[in-house]
């Protein structure tokens, strides 16, 4: 684990080294040796994945960021009078779009000192945190290549903090892991930090699988890269196009699956880790869910990780939510 620097917009790295190589190696070994096969979704977002990710975000059938971004529009101002932080910490924070709502807002509110975008995919992060000193001048701006689901206690940690989790990115974790994260967050949070998080919510199957599996491709192109990044990074040799983009919606989870299905028998190698994987015609391998939320469920899940709910907004059409929790203050 490597620190490049800590000045203004430089990123600090906690993937340095050889971490980031070790743990796609784990994450490889285990989930394709595993039946069904799976991979983490975090492995979508190299530079092109991210690229993938902002075009979806664009499409038509994508509501979620639209929705999100019409709640902060409305909320941001109500959000930074009620948090009153000096920092946001941005998880998972891609290009930072969503996040001058809410700097604007902090900003206004005259608490506003630091902002820590939070990331996987350096080239992103990078981008968006220049793009953001510039745009304000008095900004701490301390950009961090991390892992949410590893290095939450390596965050900048003083301050009064806003932690904003948006996008409904919580929703790639499964159930347990979401747990552990929410917790986690909670053990390394303080008295009178908040958390700003963004769920999508139930709704109509055909409506959540269209957004998952638009006409275009775009969303199966951004699925299929996480095999380039197999083929770059560990030397493997699948033919992305050999396998078919799958988004099904699972009632019993209430969740979107995105998987890869082999459209022909395949023999692949992955020459770093000295594995050969096999796939039979039709076998599927899951690379994401995406699980959709109800009011009750997030209010739970964040009471039980030992947060409390301040605020539950939504969109005008109800499709997606911003829950405003705080640390409460230690009594006794
Ligand atoms: N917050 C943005 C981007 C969401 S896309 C929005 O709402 O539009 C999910 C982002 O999380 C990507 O930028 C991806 O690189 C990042 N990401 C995914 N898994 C991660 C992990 N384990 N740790 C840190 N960042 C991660
Ligand atoms: C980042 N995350 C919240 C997106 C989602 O909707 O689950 C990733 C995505 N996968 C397919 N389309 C978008």
């Amino acid at each position: 684990m490597s620190e490049r620097s800590d000045t203004r917009g430089r990123i600090v790295d906690h993937l340095g080294g050889d971490y980031l190589r070790q743990a796609l190696e784990n994450d490889v070994r285990t989930g394709l040796t595993a039946s069904p096969k799976w991979l983490p979704p975090k492995w979508f977002y190299d530079a092109a994945g991210s690229e993938l990710f902002s075009r979806i975000t664009r499409l038509a059938e994508y509501y979620p960021t639209r929705r999100e971004l019409e709640i902060l529009r409305r909320r941001a101002v109500d959000v930074a009078g009620l948090t009153r932080a000096d920092t946001l910490v941005e998880l998972g924070s891609g290009s930072s779009e969503k996040s001058v709502l809410l700097l604007d807002a902090l900003a206004n509110t005259g608490t506003l000192r630091a902002y820590t975008p939070v990331d996987v995919d350096a080239v992103t992060l990078e981008a968006a945190a220049q793009r953001l000193a510039v745009r304000y001048p008095g900004l701490d701006v301390r950009p961090v290549r991390a892992d949410f689901e590893r290095h939450l206690a390596l965050l900048p940690r003083t301050g009064r903090r806003l932690v904003a989790f948006l996008g409904g990115t919580i929703g790639n974790f499964p159930p347990a892991a979401r747990e552990v994260f929410l917790k986690e967050l909670r053990a390394v949070s303080r008295p009178g930090d908040t958390l700003l998080l963004g769920t999508d919510l139930v709704k109509d199957r055909d409506r959540l699988v269209r957004a998952y599996d638009d006409p275009q491709g775009v969303t199966a192109a951004f699925n299929r890269n996480v095999l380039r990044v197999l083929n770059r990074e560990l030397d493997a040799g699948f033919d992305p196009e050999a396998f078919e983009h799958v988004a099904v919606y699972d009632e019993d989870n209430e969740w979107i699956e995105m998987r890869l299905r082999a459209t022909r028998p395949m023999t692949v190698p992955i020459r770093a880790l000295g594995l050969t994987v096999t796939f039979a015609e039709g076998e599927q391998m899951r690379t994401e869910i995406s699980a959709k939320f109800r009011r009750d469920g997030v209010i739970d899940e964040l009471s039980r990780a030992g947060f409390a709910v301040c605020r539950w907004y939504t969109d005008g059409f109800g499709d997606f939510a911003l829950t405003l929790a705080a640390v409460p203050e230690v009594t006794g």
